[in-house]
């Protein structure tokens, strides 16, 4: 049969979404568990729809989207949208989403739920018209229930409405939406319960470990149910190492049932070698055949008040970064794999720890920190009963702080990153004697769930009028900034633990420098000299010389890290930029220059000191660019490490030989510019380790692409980063070029977003061109779930342009 090509386009997406929507529900009839993607093929419609949850709603014209979808980021940035710039000058609003599924007659015997892992924000959700319940926290995870409503062996309508009108209720970008995953979770009428295991390590040594494991029961059958409960611990390869079964009738509803395992020579988990076992809790009687799996890591750590801390008893920092949840141009909306390349980027910088600012953080992030090795300190709140901005949380602190709290500790508890749990940043309540109620009752739900970690605040305010510290409560301090009353920490607080939760804030615009030497911003901290902010037309200089008031310079805090033991470790302010709060500016400025990453993922000069001093990596990186007036004096720095020396050249006459002393984390030289080459040596014992140089770039005369991944999965979430540089006729970036790029796609994907780092830009993040700044611009390509090859090509006026091809599997 031929079809008329509006079948195509009108009829065919909503069928065949309707196909993978069973596709992805067909393990409603097997024994057991299913966990189904549930994020395809949802219908959208932004603006409030009156009974926009009732089963006879026409929503056959919303818009077909798959979830987790930002309809903030689709918007054009405006100094009047009520988000404000300080929460990234983009549009909120109401939107609802619905989506129609059947489930099978054979279901019947199931429990079927929704698990969404973040709504920012005031969600409510509806299941064939029926009210499950709302959620104001847009930062939380949460589970329905949808079993008594369903239809079994019929179709059903999940609609979510979504409000995030009501602003300015965020200091940072917040995004709008069903911006993480969604689950459809079926389980047999006795199976483990929702985040239903709990998983400590109550003794471990190189030589053995004991695992206990605490799983929480659901009997939905309100009759006696005979199981048999085996846990069972398997290594990385999926090797059983330890194993216990026990048999035991069901009384209640809920049971707590306690298991005890003990394996010889664990593999410890550390930042360098995150290894990983997994547990493994199967239930098996006449109404159950559940497995449930729960990923552990199996190490022991310490902060001591003293020596700092320590994991595995080895004594170490943390050496970490905050950072906001959004993706950049891809905004709130998670994907995986670019939370997966931040870590990279981070990793390889030499950080090892994440401090989830300030809310808690998509399950994913968690799950890759576990992955690849970095320390989380998982926070909870920005403020309590008292407002940062008019509207945010606090109007909702009272009714749901301990639900919310309780759901992220239930929910993150297992996960071996976490070492550190925050109930709270700069809370505005630390100098009212309110905190000293609010403090121990945060303290205590923690604590009600997890003992193995400890609790802290992130202080602005560090004195001895703090309420909360003065509450008892909180178990290490933590300071944000002031760092030089780091020295006398222990005159304040004798005996006391100490994290520097907060630190740095350094601005920075990738590739904009303004001479060090020439101008005032070079006061390192606010006990020096009184702050001073960018330029006239929003750039700030990237030699680490500009920050705010309240913050320090990268090398100032670095320095008096690296001088004490008591200071287990430090959380800068930010690892990445992220969208809104445009310190030291407001608008047009919509983005923060405080990331050691721009918001396209390239780094800034400061993210090669971090490097030159937390990793072993050989490292030699010269700044600035080489394109001046000539005559001018430019400062030329040098971060560098495992040399003696450096030797600076330019076109071939030696500028001298400079060394790092004492405290100094970089060298520098100044030079009088003349265009030509600049090279860097570095060398030990005389022989040398590396060089690099510096060209000035003549016009720019075409594109290069280099995608960081050629080889990517058909599963329709994977992406390939596309860096998209300006190049002269002899490949060197011109450090200055601004020229429009457009892109063409061909093949199983798309572009997800573009972007340049530029935090002042106002063109759209959803587009097929943008501007280079400062010679460099990002495509990001996403896959659908097909073969086959992507073609991208990248074209611009008087270029040559380039074209890369990627392979989909
Ligand atoms: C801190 C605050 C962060 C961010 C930062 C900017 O005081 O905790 O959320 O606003 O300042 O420097």
């Amino acid at each position: 049969m031929l079809l008329h090509k509006a079948f195509f386009t009108k009829m065919a997406r909503p069928l065949c979404l309707f196909i993978m929507v069973l596709f992805a529900l067909k393990g409603y009839s097997q024994p057991g568990r299913t966990v189904a993607d549930f994020d395809k093929g949802w219908r959208f419609n932004l603006g409030d729809v009156a009974g926009g949850e009732k089963l006879d709603v026409k929503d056959g014209t919303w818009r077909v989207l798959d979830l987790p979808h930002d309809w903030s980021i689709e918007g054009k940035f405006s100094k009047e949208n009520p988000a404000t710039p300080e929460g990234g000058a983009l549009p909120g609003g109401i939107g609802w989403y619905r989506k129609t599924f059947t489930v099978p007659a054979s279901a019947k015997n199931k429990l079927v739920y929704i698990d969404f892992d973040g709504v920012y924000q005031k969600s409510t959700v509806w299941i064939n018209g029926h009210n499950l319940g709302f959620r104001p926290n847009g930062y939380i995870s949460f589970r329905y229930d949808l079993t008594p409503y369903l239809n079994f062996g019929g179709t059903n309508t999940i609609a979510v409405k979504v409000d995030n009108s009501v602003q300015p209720n965020s200091r940072w970008y917040s995004g709008s939406g069903i911006y993480r995953n969604v689950w459809l979770t079926t389980t047999d009428k006795v199976a483990v319960d929702h985040w239903g295991t709990y998983v400590i390590t109550p003794s471990v040594t190189d030589k053995a470990a004991e695992v206990k494991v605490v799983a929480s029961i659901l009997n939905a059958t309100r009759a006696q149910q005979p199981v048999t409960i085996t846990t069972t611990l398997l290594n990385a390869e999926g090797k059983a190492v330890a194993t216990t079964t026990e048999n035991t009738v069901l009384k209640d509803a809920s049971t707590r049932f306690t298991q005890d395992l003990k394996i010889n020579n664990p593999i410890l988990w550390s930042v360098e070698k995150p290894y990983l076992y997994k547990v493994l809790t199967k239930i098996s009687g006449k109404n159950s055949a559940d497995s449930y799996t729960t990923p552990i890591g199996i190490r022991y750590f310490n902060f001591d008040a003293d020596k700092g801390f320590s994991l595995n008893g080895k004594l170490m920092k943390i050496l970490g970064v905050c950072d906001h949840h959004d993706l950049g141009s891809l905004g709130a909306a998670i994907n995986t794999r670019a939370l997966e390349r931040q870590l990279q980027m981070l990793k390889a910088m030499g950080c090892n720890g994440i401090r989830t600012s300030h809310n808690p953080p998509a399950p994913e992030l968690l799950d890759l920190c576990d992955k690849m090795g970095f320390i989380v300190m998982d926070e909870a709140f920005d403020c309590w009963e008292w407002q940062k901005v008019k509207y945010d949380y606090h109007l909702y602190f009272k009714e749901w702080h301990k639900r919310d709290l309780e759901d992220q500790v239930l929910r993150d508890r297992n996960h071996p990153s976490v070492m550190i749990w925050s109930i709270g940043n700069e809370i505005p309540q630390q100098g009212d004697t309110t905190a000293l109620r609010i403090a121990p009752e945060l303290a205590g739900i923690v604590h009600s769930l997890d003992k193995t970690r400890p609790i802290t605040t992130a202080n602005d305010n560090p004195g001895k009028g703090n309420k909360i510290i003065q509450s008892g409560a909180i178990d290490l301090i933590g300071y944000n900034y002031h760092e030089f009353d780091y020295a006398t920490f222990h005159d304040r607080y004798p005996g006391k633990k100490f994290i520097a939760t907060e630190t740095t804030s350094g601005l920075e615009m990738r590739g904009h420098y303004d001479m060090p030497s020439d101008s005032i911003r070079v006061w390192p901290s606010r006990y020096d000299k009184p702050f001073t902010d960018g330029n006239p037309d929003n750039s700030v200089s990237a030699y680490d010389n500009v920050r705010p008031g309240w913050g320090s310079t990268h090398e100032a805090t670095w320095k008096v890290m690296k001088k004490y033991d008591f200071l287990s470790g430090m959380f800068i302010w930010t690892g990445w930029d992220y969208l809104g709060e445009p310190t030291p500016y407001s608008w047009p400025s919509r983005s923060s220059y405080f990331g050691i990453i721009d918001l396209a993922g390239f780094p800034k000069d400061v993210y090669y000191m971090y490097q030159s001093e937390w990793t072993n990596k050989t490292v030699l990186h010269i700044f600035p660019h080489w394109n001046w007036t000539p005559g001018k004096m430019v400062d030329v720095w040098a971060f560098y490490n495992n040399a003696d020396e450096v030797e600076l050249f330019l076109n071939g006459k030696s500028l001298g030989t400079k060394k790092k002393l004492g405290e100094d984390l970089h060298i520098m030289w100044r030079v009088k510019y003349e265009p030509g080459t600049l090279k860097a040596v570095s060398r030990k014992n005389g022989k040398v380790v590396l060089i690099r140089e510096i060209h000035t770039a003549g016009a720019p005369a075409k594109i290069e692409l280099v995608a960081d991944r050629k080889n990517i999965k058909a599963d329709g979430k994977d992406l390939s980063f596309i860096t998209v540089k300006i190049l002269d006729k002899d490949g060197n970036v011109v450090p200055n070029a601004d020229n429009l790029v457009n892109f063409k796609v061909s093949g199983p994907g798309f572009i997800a977003g573009v972007d340049n780092g530029d935090e002042v830009s106002h063109d759209p993040f959803k587009a097929n061109y943008r501007k280079a700044f400062n010679g460099l611009a990002l495509a990001i390509i996403q896959t659908k779930e097909k073969a086959g090859n992507i073609t991208f090509t990248a074209t611009a006026a008087g270029l040559k342009s380039a074209t890369t091809v990627l392979q989909v599997k």
